[in-house]
């Protein structure tokens, strides 16, 4: 299987575990309709496929892993519905739709957030899993510290508050290493964590996550600049508009380009403990080093 052929197969198997999602539950207004449209709006899917493949790499079972994938992903995209809100960053255009809130009113996407946050738990939690219990509890934790203060929720205060005022090179590496490098280390950490990986995985796993989320969080600010609106799905400009400070404001389109150059070398280089295993997630870094969407 070539390297990105195994990553498109994990994509897959994650888009039908996700679309089967919330399908038996009995109606409670339009907040499933709510939860479901942002959940199978696209995205790239890159958290759950983080997991998937890190399981793989640490000789866990994918098929056990799922769940614990697609927890990563509802709270990503809980994240994303309530970012896009008026009082956050009042944002029309989520995955090529209009977001959750436009559709839903604001009152329902507050609680198809908190319905997906929850429902991540819920599924990670779920009876009858073939996984030994203390796994379990490991993913799930790493996933709760990561999503909340400590990690994306944390960030998200932080960018809020530079709304406000500028903020330096250091306070802009925190808050990025918070809003969107926790979520990601974490979907690499859970794989590892289903798997019963070693310390010496999970510690290079950690420092390929560690760079690939910020180069990954740098991309995504150089793209609100000069991205394609219609090919990315979601508006440009928006970062401009909020007056936020972010790595293009203190280092420049070229400069970004640069940064997110090196650290995607030193993601590659995070993965020499899987030898040629690693060439899955080599490959991933790499693809994202110039994704324009
Ligand atoms: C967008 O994440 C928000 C960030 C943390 C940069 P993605 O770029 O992964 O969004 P989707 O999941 O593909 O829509
Ligand atoms: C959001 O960062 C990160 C989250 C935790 C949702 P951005 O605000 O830059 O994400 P986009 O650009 O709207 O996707
Ligand atoms: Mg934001
Ligand atoms: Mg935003
Ligand atoms: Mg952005």
């Amino acid at each position: 299987m070539g390297k990105l052929e195994r990553l498109d197969a994990h994509r897959a198997r994650m888009e039908a575990w996700l679309r089967n999602c919330f399908l038996e539950r009995e109606p409670r207004g339009n907040l499933y309709d709510a939860m479901r449209y942002s959940l199978l709006a696209g995205g790239k899917r890159l958290r759950p496929v983080l997991t998937l493949e890190a399981c793989r790499l640490c000789g866990g079972d994918v098929e056990a892993a799922l769940p614990f994938a697609g927890a990563v992903e509802m709270v990503h995209t809980y994240s994303l519905i309530h970012d896009d809100l008026p009082c956050m960053d009042d944002d029309d255009l989520r995955r090529g739709r209009p977001t959750n809130h436009k559709v839903y009113g604001e009152a329902t996407a507050v609680l198809a957030g908190d319905g997906l946050l929850t429902a991540a738990f819920e599924a990670m939690l779920a009876p009858g899993q073939a996984l030994p219990p203390e796994r379990i509890v490991l993913a799930a934790g790493i996933l709760a510290r990561a999503a909340g203060g400590a990690g994306m929720v944390g960030g998200q205060i932080l960018d809020m508050a530079g709304e406000e005022r500028a903020l330096t090179l250091a306070e802009v590496e925190e808050l990025q290493r918070l809003k969107t490098g926790a979520l990601i280390t974490a979907a690499l950490e859970m794989g590892w964590a289903v798997a019963g990986g070693t310390e010496e995985q999970r510690e290079a796993l950690r420092r390929y996550g560690a760079a690939l989320g910020l180069a990954f969080q740098i991309q995504d600010d150089i793209l609100d600049v000069v991205g394609d609106e219609a090919a990315l799905g979601k508006p440009i400009g928006s970062d401009a508009r909020s007056g936020k400070t972010t790595f293009v404001t203190l280092k420049g389109v070229d400069g970004c380009r640069a940064l997110v150059a090196r650290l995607t070398e030193q993601a590659a280089e995070a993965l020499a403990p899987f030898g040629g295993e690693g060439a899955e997630l080599r490959a991933l870094a790499e693809s994202l080093a110039d994704r324009q969407t």
